[in-house]
């Protein structure tokens, strides 16, 4: 028996989700296990009505989980920010989700707009840092007085930023990204582990040529894990170059490890090469806690009930959910029951097909139940 936490959340968040639950049941029927699953009222509705993002009892409730299967969040009423920050972010800091594992992987049957490539040219994984760097949420917005003050207290800043401006502007912003030595070795570590049962070739993103103190102790990080895999290849790429690369030669790339914001700006690239974001799934990983595993669309709220999304993202993050248990046959099945619904075209309206949501849920679940 599993017990996993279920969050729905937001737009279609409830809907991809229940077409994955039916999938990874018929799983656990097929592979001897059963799954418990406990819903959590976390999303759009509850904050508007209630004021509450996460709740102390929330997150008690939710750290007796070893995963979290997670929808998606996101809603007009809300202004921008609030729901990411409060929920997604929380959560994955919360619990210290350090691994962002998104696999860029072009199933048999998928059209890529690469020219010329083939699934195998494209099967790489992205390992993006989770909880540092930009995200760490240490900024300010100060105009005219306020910014003064700043200047004024420069020095304090200077201490503890390593924050020093010179601005005539009336208004000023800044965002501190944060690096830390540990921070970075672990989601190193984690990657080169990874390679050893791949192709053993680990590409590090970073902008040390101009960011040069945080990516630079990112650079030396890797350098120094890198010495421990003697056996491992290893490369340096800038951000803005690898963009170009997962375009062109999306083949040279085994397991790529990133900073967090990189990662996620390259992430959405690497989705759309492996064929959308309708098939891109990520699971936020601490090997030793809670981990949580979702689409990495958002909650695309126009499309909300209309039983019209595409859950492939959230089936396959389903499979990566199942991997985390230990239930790698189960999880391998599932992957090979996307594979079948698309080679069938049982799939939906972006990938060309004419199947809803929970028709492509309940035809991949028949699928592993005959297999
Ligand atoms: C993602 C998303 C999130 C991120 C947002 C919604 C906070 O874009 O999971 O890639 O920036 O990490
Ligand atoms: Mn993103």
């Amino acid at each position: 028996m599993h017990k996993v936490a279920v969050i729905g959340g937001d737009g279609i968040g409830p809907e991809i989700i229940d077409s994955g639950k039916i999938v990874l049941e018929a799983a656990g029927e097929k592979f001897g296990f059963d799954i418990d699953w406990t819903g959590f009222d976390i999303g759009a509705d509850r904050y508007l009505a209630t004021g509450e993002l996460l709740t102390e009892d929330d997150l008690k409730g939710l750290e007796k989980f070893q995963a979290i299967y997670f929808g998606a969040i996101g809603d007009e009423r809300v202004k921008p920010g609030i729901l990411e920050k409060g929920i997604l972010l929380n959560l994955r800091f919360y619990f210290d989700q350090y691994i962002n594992l998104r696999p860029i992987r072009m199933l048999a049957g998928v059209e890529t707009p690469l020219a010329n490539k083939r699934p195998e040219d494209i099967d790489f994984v992205v390992v993006r840092e989770n909880t540092e760097d930009f995200y760490v949420g240490i900024g300010s917005r100060l105009k005219g007085h306020e910014k003064k003050m700043l200047e004024v207290n420069r020095d304090l800043y200077s201490v503890k930023f390593g924050l020093d401006v010179e601005t005539d502007s009336d208004e000023l912003a800044y965002q501190i990204g944060v690096i830390s030595r540990e921070g970075a070795s672990r989601v190193i570590s984690y990657a080169f582990d990874m390679a050893q049962d791949r192709k053993k070739k680990v590409t590090s993103v970073d902008k040390a040529n101009v960011l040069s103190d945080v990516y630079g102790l990112w650079r030396d990080v890797f350098l120094e894990t890198a010495e421990k895999y003697p056996g491992t290849s290893h490369e340096f790429t800038f951000v803005d170059a690898i963009t170009m690369w997962f375009v062109k030669n999306p083949e040279w790339f085994d397991v790529v490890v990133t900073p967090n914001m990189f990662g996620d700006i390259i992430t959405d690239l690497g989705a759309m090469i492996q064929g959308g974001l309708g098939l891109a799934p990520g699971g936020n990983i601490n090997p030793e806690g809670t981990s949580m595993f979702e689409p990495i669309h958002g909650s695309a709220p126009k499309y909300k009930g209309q039983n019209v999304a595409n859950p492939l993202a959230t089936i396959w993050a389903g499979s990566m959910l199942l991997e985390h248990l230990g239930e790698k046959e189960a999880a391998d099945r599932v992957l090979q029951g996307i594979e079948a619904s698309i080679r069938e075209k049982i799939v939906t309206k972006d990938m060309g097909g004419s199947a809803s949501t929970s028709g492509v849920g309940d035809w991949i679940a028949r699928w592993i139940s005959d297999s």
